[in-house]
């Protein structure tokens, strides 16, 4: 369970992340949405810490994890993981070397940065792999991937940390339609499977929608929507995308970037993959 009580960051003048409050239960899937700027990707670093507040509290289970340092810290950044739209893979370290290095926190970094991975963690990444769909590319230098098999690869990696949380920032965000779709049921397998907590940053309402259980709005550093799928009606979408500037309301196709124009373009080339686009993915 994590409790955001009046989180806050500051850039400067800017504030980023502004005065936040909310509850996240235990094993929720939950997007967060907003136009670029709105704070979601600080609000996401602030929770595994790659950003601090400027003030307010995160806690975790009963732990402030705003003040964490050290051994506590490293351990929560373990607990958390987190997948990045560009993947942030080594590319010239092959796939398996890629996925075990989740395993980074659990062991002496040494012993890590040497190769000295054991046999039960070769099996751990192998069997992640194997769930992902990409056991095939295991020896192969992670950065000649696509980049959908890259984001598993990602995934895989987060799961070998064992995490409590999984934060993904825009996973799907470079990403053709059909592997969108990919990434997202892993996403969703390992929220219902493991009932591990995952919190995603969308671009697109209609990603949100379909795979997670709770939307969150963000617009100028706040809150301003909070609630089911079925909630995000025409003026909740105003509220969070503001209207254009002739006042008219925000054509639900616009708010999306790189993975919609990309359905849009893989809809006309490709009848094939038609219904996923046209179911937004
Ligand atoms: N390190 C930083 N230094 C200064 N300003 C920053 C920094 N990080 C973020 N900001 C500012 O904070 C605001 C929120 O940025 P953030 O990246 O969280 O938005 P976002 O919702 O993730 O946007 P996008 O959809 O484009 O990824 C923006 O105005 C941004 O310019
Ligand atoms: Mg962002």
């Amino acid at each position: 369970m994590f409790e955001f009580r009046n989180v806050t960051r500051q850039f400067g003048a800017k504030i980023a992340v502004d005065n936040v409050t909310l509850n996240i239960p235990a094993g929720q899937m939950v997007g967060i949405i907003g136009r670029s700027g709105a704070g979601k990707s600080t609000f996401l670093r602030m929770v595994n810490r790659l950003a601090s507040p400027s003030s307010g509290s995160i806690v975790f289970a009963g732990r402030d994890v705003t003040k964490l340092k050290g051994a506590d810290l490293r351990r929560w950044q373990r607990d958390c993981a987190m997948i990045f739209q560009q993947f942030n893979l080594v590319p010239r370290l092959d796939v398996m070397t890629n996925v075990m290095l989740g395993r980074l926190n659990h062991r002496s970094t040494l012993t890590s940065m040497l190769g000295l991975f054991t046999r039960e963690e070769r099996i751990m990444a192998i069997a992640a792999l194997e769930r992902l769909g990409i056991e095939q590319a295991a020896l192969q230098p992670a950065g000649t991937l696509s980049g959908g098999q890259q984001q598993r690869v990602a995934i895989a990696r987060a799961l070998l940390q064992e995490p409590k949380v999984l934060l993904a920032d825009e996973p799907i965000a470079s990403l053709d339609p059909l592997n969108a779709k990919i990434v997202m049921d892993a996403l969703r397998d390992i929220n219902e499977r493991e009932g591990i907590t995952v919190i995603t940053n969308l671009h697109t309402l209609d990603t949100a929608r379909n795979y997670c259980e709770r939307i969150v709005g963000m617009a100028g550093g706040r809150v301003v929507f909070d609630g089911k799928p079925e909630d995000l009606n025409a003026d909740a979408v105003r509220t969070i995308y503001g209207t254009d500037k002739d006042g008219a309301g925000i054509d639900e196709s616009m708010t999306s970037t790189a993975i919609n124009i990309s359905a849009l373009s893989a809809a006309n080339q490709s009848a094939r993959v038609q219904p996923l686009a046209l179911a937004g993915l």
